[in-house]
């Protein structure tokens, strides 16, 4: 068995790539020597990516700018990938919005603002790149959150949206697999340095709390997170499809029982509840 991970002339699509944990997704397929594409909707986040991509290595970097929410757009943007990278060995759907918020205080439209980017996203992007995915051996990775299956006060909309999420991954594993196409969640931990991360412990004292939950006793990385896609769509993990992976220094041990205490606090004083 081959056991480098070595990626050159792979193809690989990272959709909400240009920031935080996505990017550094991107930037360790870049490395490894893939062709790297990468979309979001700020088309400057996305120009400065793909410089990035190609000084990290990669065989040919590119972007293009759309909203997950626009399936017109979504497939037009992949279509414009397939054009010219090939087919995708491996693809990434990581496009999220977050915002604490209590269920009280929040508006519908507000709920429907994040089940709109996270999971109706996620169904615009696998349903647009499905045509695309090499046959056999593409590697399928949804970016999920631990709020998919730990309830964590101030993120109902986005505990709702990312289980759908988990399911939409286990059930196509099942649909897809039949054509030798894999496909898994990674979910994060608490990544540092994140706007994640910062939105929901923007503070030192939820920061300690939140490392208080943490059986490993530190926050994650991007490399982290990077390392386990790379795992995942190598052929060390050739068998590996329908499964929703944690990388969160055992946090799911803990709960999210402190993050969740001091958000639903906090938020709880503002509202005056
Ligand atoms: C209550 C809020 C709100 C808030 C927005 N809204 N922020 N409600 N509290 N803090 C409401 C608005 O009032 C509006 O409802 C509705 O949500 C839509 O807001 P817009 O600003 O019009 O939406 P839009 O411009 O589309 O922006 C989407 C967004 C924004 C999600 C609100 O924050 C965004 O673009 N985020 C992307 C980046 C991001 O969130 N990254 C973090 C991902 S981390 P009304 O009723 O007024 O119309 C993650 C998991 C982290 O996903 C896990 C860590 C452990
Ligand atoms: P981030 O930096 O805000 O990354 C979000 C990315 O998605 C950006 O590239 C953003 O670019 C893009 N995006 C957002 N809304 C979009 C939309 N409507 N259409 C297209 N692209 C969109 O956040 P992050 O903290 O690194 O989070 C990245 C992923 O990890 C998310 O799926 C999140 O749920 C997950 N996660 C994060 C943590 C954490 O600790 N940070 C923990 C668990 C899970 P544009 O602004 O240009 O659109």
């Amino acid at each position: 068995m081959n056991l480098t991970l070595d990626f050159a002339g792979k193809t690989v699509v990272v959709v909400g790539g240009t920031s935080g944990i996505n990017r550094g997704v991107a930037e360790g397929f870049a490395a490894a020597g893939a062709k790297v594409a990468v979309a979001s909707r700020n088309p400057e986040k996305v120009a400065d990516t793909v410089k990035a991509l190609e000084a990290a290595g990669a065989e040919v970097a590119m972007g293009t700018s759309f909203d997950v929410r626009d399936p017109v757009g979504v497939a037009e943007g992949l279509a414009s990938f397939q054009a010219k990278l090939g087919d995708f060995d491996v693809l990434v759907s990581g496009a999220a919005g977050n915002f604490p918020a209590l269920m009280s205080e929040m508006s519908n439209n507000a709920f429907k603002t994040v089940v709109d980017i996270d999971l109706m996203g996620t169904v615009h992007v696998m349903k647009a790149a499905y045509p695309f995915l090499r046959r056999p051996g593409a590697s399928v990775i949804s970016i999920s959150a631990p709020q998919a299956y730990l309830p964590c006060e101030g993120q109902v909309h986005v505990c709702a949206a990312k289980a759908g999420v988990d399911q939409i991954t286990r059930t196509l594993a099942m649909e897809w697999g039949h054509e030798g196409i894999r496909i898994n969640s990674v979910v994060p931990g608490f990544i540092e340095e994140t706007e994640g991360a910062e939105r929901l412990a923007p503070t030192d004292e939820a920061k300690a709390a939140t490392m208080a939950a943490i059986p490993l006793n530190r926050f994650g990385t991007k490399a982290d997170i990077a390392g386990m896609c790379l795992f995942l769509s190598s052929p060390l993990a050739s068998y590996v499809s329908g499964t929703v992976i944690a990388v969160d220094g055992a946090l799911y041990q803990g709960g999210l029982g402190m993050l969740s205490q001091q958000l639903g606090t906090m938020l709880r004083q503002v509202a005056g509840r």
